[in-house]
């Protein structure tokens, strides 16, 4: 008999430890239990003798870690009688509110910076059947206008001032622990409105206050270098950068995110987008894993602690990747423009030619 069990998401797989009865009527689209893939070809690249493993949250049902936040969020609103949520959003956090909304039969308005989000993000809004609100202004208008609406309309907001989503979130770290059997020494992420450090950092101190692991890994923090608050040491006005879903100046989790850093002995650090794109590409490259922009800060800042020294040889590191690749065609295509596939007459010569030149 086959000991396979179906992954049927994780509010299921980590009930005792999420905010859930026998009686909730769980929101789901068997999220989580994602995979955590290690590199191969990249520590041979630098020449360093580090474990690097991505966790791959682009494998999510909606493409991001957004769906870990959003089950939980969306489950707790409908048990308690919400009929519309919403959301500001850089993009991520939209689809998955559409989604889980989808799902559960309510409603879902997100608000989104108007033509400062990903192709591939506003076609799944768009197809969830989301209310799309656009606005004249970037994603901290949006989050400060949603905060001030609540109080004036019958909804939920369920960003990640919505402890719900914190809650759904760590069982990212969860899933590393259980998988690698031990925490690992660093943990890498980008972070914009610093939900998701602050969900990690609860997941493994969890984690380890049961025993369940014996260390906590240091967390370090990785901005785009036009969007990096914690770098400044307070909000900046005008974020920018191609990472169009770091591009935050307001981060909502602040103090938390401070916490993080500072209980586990972590750092923050800016890339600029030129690097964040390199790292992209080297991934997808050298590791077959096509990840979306803002995720790349993630192993761009991996890579350059670790030639500083900063993260030591013989560390295990993992690097979440919080959204897959297809959500940002254009920016993969454009970077690709060198690339670009030329045309040729339909024959077997015209082929071969083709294939026997780049050989
Ligand atoms: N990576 C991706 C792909 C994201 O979409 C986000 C946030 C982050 C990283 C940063 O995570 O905000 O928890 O620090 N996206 C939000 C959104 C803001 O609206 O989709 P964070």
């Amino acid at each position: 008999m086959s000991t396979h069990k179906h992954h049927t998401g994780l509010i299921d797989r980590y009930r005792d430890r999420l905010p859930v009865s026998a009686n909730t009527r769980i929101i789901s689209l068997n999220e989580g239990n994602t995979p955590l893939i290690q590199l191969y070809n990249i520590p041979r690249l630098i020449g360093k003798d580090v474990d690097i493993y991505v966790k791959f949250e682009g494998l999510n049902p909606t493409g991001s870690f957004k769906d870990r936040g959003m089950t939980m969020a969306v489950t707790k609103a409908v048990e308690e009688g919400s009929q519309a949520i919403i959301c500001a959003s850089t993009g991520n956090t939209s689809a998955a509110a559409a989604a889980y909304a989808a799902r559960a039969g309510i409603k879902a308005f997100v608000l989104i910076p108007d033509g400062k989000i990903a192709q591939g993000k506003l076609a799944q809004t768009l197809m969830y059947g989301a209310e799309i609100i656009q606005i004249n202004g970037n994603f901290d208008k949006g989050m400060a206008l949603v905060k001030e609406i609540a109080d004036h309309a019958p909804v939920t907001i369920v960003n990640s001032i919505n402890p719900y989503r914190i809650d759904g979130q760590k069982t990212a770290a969860f899933e590393i622990v259980d998988d690698l059997g031990f925490a690992p020494d660093y943990h890498c992420l980008p972070v914009g409105n610093a939900g998701n450090i602050t969900a990690y950092w609860k997941g493994y101190k969890e984690y380890a206050t049961d025993r369940v692991c014996s260390t906590r890994p240091v967390m370090c923090g990785y901005q785009a270098a036009g969007a990096a608050p914690f770098l400044a040491g307070h909000p900046i006005e005008d974020p920018e950068t191609i990472a169009t879903a770091i591009r935050i100046g307001n981060p909502q989790s602040w103090d938390y995110a401070w916490a993080a850093q500072k209980e586990s002995g972590g750092w923050f650090e800016k890339f600029t987008d030129e690097q964040i794109l390199a790292a992209q590409k080297m991934l997808s490259q050298y590791e077959g894993i096509f990840c979306e922009p803002a995720s790349a800060a993630s192993l761009a800042g991996a890579l350059h602690d670790i030639a500083l020294g900063n993260i030591p040889e013989g560390s295990k590191i993992v690097c979440t990747l919080t959204g897959n690749g297809l959500k940002d065609p254009d920016t993969a295509i454009a970077q690709c423009a060198a690339a670009h596939p030329v045309t040729i007459e339909a024959t077997l010569d015209a082929v071969k030619r083709a294939i026997l030149d780049c050989l």
